[in-house]
């Protein structure tokens, strides 16, 4: 496994490289009203991550999950969890840990849409730098580490089990109600 994501890693750092092109306005996949209230969703971690990724740097995240994803799906079950369609996933980074709060981050963000054709084994990726639009990613960017997620990986509770975590590394299975 270690292998294969350490491979997941460097590939998804090139394809930032070329990916970045690949980038476009996207007000009606994603508009700001969507997300404005982003900071009174729930805090999944209210420690805030600072465990260092590849690409990202040593930054402090703190990531928020909107009302709609803690709703069961019929993908639910055990350590396995399978994102209801409208869900959407924050994830603020800021510099520093003293920066939460003085400085406006910027933010990577999952919206569960299958419908949608530019949807990626059922998310739309965007990146929003603080003021700005969200920009919808293409390409392997995002979803070419994010498949990790559903094999066992080095992050928080590890995937032990080899779950399906419908491409989310925080363990959503634990909050949704049984
Ligand atoms: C090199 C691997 C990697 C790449 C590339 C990557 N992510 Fe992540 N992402 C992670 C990890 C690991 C986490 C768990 C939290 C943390 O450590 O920051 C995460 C967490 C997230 C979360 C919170 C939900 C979750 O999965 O826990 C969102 C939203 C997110 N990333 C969006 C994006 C977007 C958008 C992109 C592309 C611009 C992207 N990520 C690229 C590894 C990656």
């Amino acid at each position: 496994m270690k292998k294969r994501f350490l491979f997941l890693l460097v590939s998804s750092m090139i394809a930032i490289f070329i990916g970045t092109g690949c980038q476009r306005q996207t007000e009606e996949l994603l508009s700001k009203n969507e997300i404005q209230d982003f900071l009174k969703w729930k805090l999944l971690t209210p420690d805030g991550v600072d465990i260092e990724v590849p690409g990202h740097g040593k930054k402090i995240r703190y990531i928020y999950a909107n009302q709609v994803s803690f709703q069961k799906t019929g993908g639910t079950k055990g350590d396995s969890y399978e994102a209801p369609q409208g869900a959407i996933l924050v994830k603020a980074v800021y510099s520093d840990r003293n920066a939460s709060g003085k400085e406006k981050p910027s933010l990577t963000i999952m919206k569960k849409n299958s419908n949608h054709v530019l949807s990626q084994k059922g998310w739309l990726y965007f990146t929003m730098m603080p003021g700005e639009k969200p920009l919808l990613v293409q390409g392997r960017k995002c979803i070419g580490c994010h498949e990790a997620a559903n094999e066992k990986h080095p992050y928080f509770d590890r995937n032990v089990n080899d779950s399906f975590r419908d491409y989310l590394f925080v363990p959503m299975h634990q909050y949704v109600q049984r």
